[in-house]
C-alpha cells in the first residue's frame, strides 16, 4: 500500500502504547513504527504522555522539572492523571471515533508501574486513580520494550536527568519488574519486546504485533 488513498478503515480506530523504563528506546521506536503506518497509508496520531495538547505539557513541565525535588507522591500521581485526562478528552477519543491509529509514548500502564511499584502508592488508589485519568479508554495494544534498567538509564541521562530519570537504578529496576508483572497478568494486551537487540530488530518485532492486532480491526470495504 503506498499513500493515503489506499489506507484501510480502522474500526473504531487503534489504540497503541508504548512503554518501557526510562532509555529503553521507544521514542526512536515509535518514529519507526509512525512512518511505517503512514507509508502503508494508515491515518497515524503520535502523542506522547505527560503531554500532547497545552494543558498536559503545562502539567509535563511541573512534572519533570528536577527543582521540584519537593513533589509529594500523591501530588505527583494527580498530575499524571490530570494530564491523561486532558489528552484522552481533547485528542484520544476523537481520534479514536475517526478511526485513526492512535500511538502513545506511555498510558496508564507507566502510572502503575513508576506511581505504584517504584513509588509505593496503594495499588487499589492507584488503580482507581487509573480509571478516572484514562476516563475508562483501554489500550487495545500495549507494547513494552524490555532492557536492563543500567543500560537504559545511561542511554536517557546522557544529556542530563530529569526528575524521574534522577531517581536512579533501584527505581528503574522496580519499574522493570512492574512492567514484566503487567506483561504476565495481561497476555492479550501487554506483550514484551526485547530491546536489548539492533534498532531495526525490534522495529521488525513491533511492527509485527501491531499488523497483527490491525488485521483484527480493520475494515477493508471502508475506505476514506
Ligand atoms: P519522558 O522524558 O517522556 O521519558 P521517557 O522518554 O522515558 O518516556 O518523561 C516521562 C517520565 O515520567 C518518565 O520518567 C516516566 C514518568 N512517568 C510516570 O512516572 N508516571 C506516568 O504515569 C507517566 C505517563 C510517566
Amino acid at each position: 500500500m503506498t499513500g493515503k488513498d489506499q489506507a484501510p478503515a480502522v474500526r473504531g480506530g487503534l489504540f497503541v502504547t508504548l512503554e518501557g523504563c526510562d532509555g529503553c528506546g521507544k521514542t526512536t521506536q515509535l518514529g519507526l513504527l509512525q512512518g511505517a503506518l503512514v507509508r502503508e497509508g494508515y491515518d497515524v496520531l503520535c502523542l506522547r504522555e505527560p503531554g500532547g495538547t497545552p494543558i498536559s505539557e503545562a502539567i509535563r513541565a511541573l512534572l519533570l522539572d528536577p527543582a521540584h525535588a519537593e513533589m509529594a507522591p500523591e501530588c505527583e500521581l494527580l498530575l499524571f492523571e490530570a494530564s491523561r485526562a486532558q489528552l484522552v478528552r481533547e485528542r484520544i477519543e476523537p481520534a479514536l471515533a475517526a478511526g485513526q491509529v492512535v500511538l502513545c509514548d506511555r498510558f496508564y500502564d507507566s502510572t502503575t508501574a513508576y506511581q505504584m511499584a517504584a513509588r509505593g502508592l496503594d495499588a487499589e488508589q492507584v488503580h482507581r486513580a487509573n480509571e478516572l485519568g484514562s476516563c475508562g479508554v483501554t489500550p487495545d495494544l500495549t507494547l513494552v520494550l524490555d532492557l536492563d534498567p543500567g543500560v537504559a538509564l545511561a542511554r536517557a541521562t546522557g544529556s542530563g536527568a530529569d526528575r524521574m530519570e534522577g531517581e536512579g537504578t533501584a527505581f528503574q529496576a522496580k519499574v522493570r519488574a512492574a512492567f514484566l508483572d503487567l506483561a504476565e497478568r495481561e497476555p492479550q494486551r501487554v506483550r514484551l519486546v526485547d530491546a536489548d537487540v539492533a534498532p531495526a530488530q525490534v522495529h521488525e518485532r513491533v511492527l509485527g504485533l501491531v499488523h497483527a492486532a490491525l488485521a483484527s480491526c480493520v475494515t477493508e470495504g471502508l475506505r476514506p
